[in-house]
């Protein structure tokens, strides 16, 4: 089939290098007036003046834009969008003075979602995870990276998995895996130092090699902070992941540098997440690594904390900046990508341009696919997202607002899906 998208006030293109952007090359996304997309199949065939590609693509269906912005599809490459139920009331136990970490602490947090996750079946699980990637998919997202991490048992964590891998089967959208299986310590082995030792020895030893061999995860990624995984637990279980073939993340110096994001360069990760509270050494690493920092300013924002990710510091020594939602029950309930990036403009002071960038072409590197999507050029694929705007600057501007009219993942209709979703 092929697709002719015409009457686009702008096209935003983002295209460039098939690569993480950095510094000035972050600068400009390329807008066009007046232009033209062709997709054949799954691909971009071409991008140019209108008149051109209506000669060169007679009979192609033609996609009215309505006069409103097109752009790459968003790339989310950090959620943990399956889980059971939402942990409304911890928002107002912050408000009160109790911090995320407390609240963990009284088996709250990540701990609350592992009981409720343990206690439901994957089918159930299933319906609530499509649910909640269709709204992600509603306001321009048409890949996204989904985490486990809320199962901490080989029997949950493969159930979480399976959940994301039929979600990814159902869904129109592109779903990369990933396996958090070390994104807390569960509360049955957390009684002695060497229950602890066994369950960080039990994610290599044997919850790695049954995720690998029922190839349900792309990337490993592991919740390096102090009170949860060390330097060195992190170490271990991230070398062991890369043996087995797996792609490499880490949650990293979110609420104290830690040493994270030095790690993440020295293991030459995909992408070192978080990194509110990261050193002035943690950021050259990641700049000289070409480890991608992927920054999540609405968990900032949600938790309530004065600190924000040093975007601009980032940026200016030569690191390559993602942005990503971090959908997750517990510090950051939002389905708004282009929210993150009214909180990258205003509070990051990211331009538009460095914004949009960091959530296409800059998310797609974090995912190991820059030069899959993340741009509309020719040969990347059919991922596009159109939004009710005149102007890219309205896209963080309309803070709050849905303005996404709809998507195209692949080359086939995203968002409003056409797939009847049983
Ligand atoms: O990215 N920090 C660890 N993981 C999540 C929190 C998950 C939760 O609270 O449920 C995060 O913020
Ligand atoms: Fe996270």
């Amino acid at each position: 089939m092929t697709l002719l998208f015409v009457n686009a006030r702008q096209i935003v293109t983002c295209a460039g290098p098939a690569r993480a952007r950095t510094g000035a090359e972050m600068r400009d996304v390329g807008v066009i007036a007046g232009g033209a997309v062709a997709v054949e199949g799954a691909r971009i065939a071409a991008v140019g003046p209108r008149a051109e590609l209506e000669r060169a693509y007679g009979g192609a269906t033609v996609v009215d834009c309505g006069g409103g912005v097109l752009t790459p599809g968003l790339v989310d490459s950090h959620t943990h969008a399956v889980f059971g139920r939402p942990r409304y009331e911890e928002q107002e136990m912050r408000a009160a003075g109790k911090d995320y970490m407390e609240i963990a602490r009284q088996g709250g947090g990540i701990h609350a979602s592992v009981r409720d996750v343990r206690a439901r079946g994957e089918d159930e699980l299933l319906v609530l995870a499509i649910e909640r990637l269709e709204r992600l998919a509603s306001f321009g997202t048409t890949t996204v990276e989904v985490k486990s991490g809320y199962g901490l048992s080989v029997e949950d964590e493969l159930k979480l998995l399976r959940v994301i891998a039929r979600a990814a089967v159902m869904l129109p959208m592109r779903i990369v895996p990933t396996w958090l299986g070390a994104h807390e310590i569960p509360p049955e082995a957390r009684a002695t130092p060497s229950s602890r030792a066994s369950y960080v020895k039990m994610l290599t030893a044997e919850m790695l090699p049954l995720v690998v061999a029922q190839q349900l995860a792309r990337f490993a990624d592991v919740f390096c902070e102090p009170g949860v995984f060390t330097i060195d637990e992190t170490r271990a279980i991230l070398a062991a992941a890369r043996a087995a073939g797996l792609g490499l993340k880490l949650h990293a110096d979110e609420l104290a540098p830690s040493g994270g994001a030095e790690l993440a360069a020295e293991l030459h990760a995909t992408s070192a997440d978080h990194l509110a509270a990261i050193s002035a050494g943690g950021i050259s690493a990641l700049a000289s690594a070409g480890t991608v920092a992927t920054l999540l300013p609405g968990t900032m924002l949600f938790l309530g904390k004065g600190t924000r990710p040093p975007a601009r510091a980032l940026i200016d020594a030569g690191a390559a900046v993602s942005l990503a939602t971090d959908f997750n029950p517990g510090t950051s309930p939002t389905f708004n990508f282009p929210l993150i990036l009214t909180l990258a403009v205003s509070e990051l002071r990211m331009s538009v341009a460095e914004a949009l960038l960091a959530a296409t072409v800059n998310g797609a590197a974090a995912l190991g696919l820059a030069r899959e999507t993340g741009q509309l050029a020719p040969g990347f694929s059919a991922d596009l997202a159109l939004f009710d705007v005149e102007d890219v600057r309205e896209l963080p501007y309309w803070y709050g607002d849905r303005r996404c009219r709809s998507t195209w993942a692949l080359g086939k209709a995203c968002y409003p899906s056409e797939l009847p979703i049983t």
